[in-house]
């Protein structure tokens, strides 16, 4: 019985013989059967954090060992409103229900950060066809600079699709309710910034 499963484990993988992680005597460099613990690095800029941000936290959590919500310590976005000390104390309220979350930030290349961390992948949220063409780009700029990190894309709540840090920002300097889209310390730390 179990020779039988392990013939049609390897059968249905034959496909990967032409691949790099394939050793070609019929063994696969990451073996099969033994257990790998997942760490991946959600990064971003997070000015501020949203509940779009956040179901997707919750979304990759279920999926990884261990996320690491990344703010970007250099962003080329132009003066944030949020400090970046701000936005990890958010996150980090934000996540603290989730143990297998944390938040961190970070400097230079988003490939070093996850590979300083020990990181196999990154998750980055897919909202609408729209955000494609720029997180493609990422994606294989990421997989050019490092061939090992894998880019894993997540589609957040049908709700959160049109939500952005960018559009509550504007969207709450000109007085619109953004309560439903963002966390409750947000709301209290956009308004006492107004
Ligand atoms: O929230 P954002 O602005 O969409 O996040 C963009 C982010 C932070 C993921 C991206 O700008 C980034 O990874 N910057 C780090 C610099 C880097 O690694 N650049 C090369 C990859 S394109």
């Amino acid at each position: 019985m179990d020779e039988q499963i392990v013939g049609k484990t390897t059968n249905s993988l034959s496909f990967l013989a032409s691949q790099e992680f394939w050793d070609g005597a019929g063994s696969v460099r990451y073996p099969l059967g033994v257990m790998h613990t997942v760490k991946a690095i959600y990064p971003g800029t997070f000015d501020p954090l949203t509940n779009g941000h956040l179901d997707l936290i919750a979304r990759g959590a279920k999926i990884v060992d261990e996320l690491v919500v990344a703010i970007l310590r250099n962003s080329e976005k132009g003066t944030p409103l949020f400090s970046v000390a701000e936005r990890l104390e958010m996150i980090a309220e934000a996540v603290a229900p989730l143990a297998n979350v944390s938040a961190m930030t970070f400097d230079g290349l988003l490939v070093d950060f996850a590979r300083q961390q020990g990181a196999k992948a990154v998750l980055r949220g897919i909202r609408a066809i729209s955000d494609y063409e720029y997180e493609f780009q990422m994606a294989m700029m990421n997989r050019k600079l490092d061939p090992e990190l894998e880019t894993l894309f997540m589609m957040p709540a049908e709700k959160y699709t049109y939500v952005s840090s960018r559009l509550i920002k504007g969207v709450f300097q000109l007085g619109g309710d953004v309560t439903a889209l963002v966390p409750p310390m947000v709301v209290e730390r956009l308004k006492a910034k107004s």
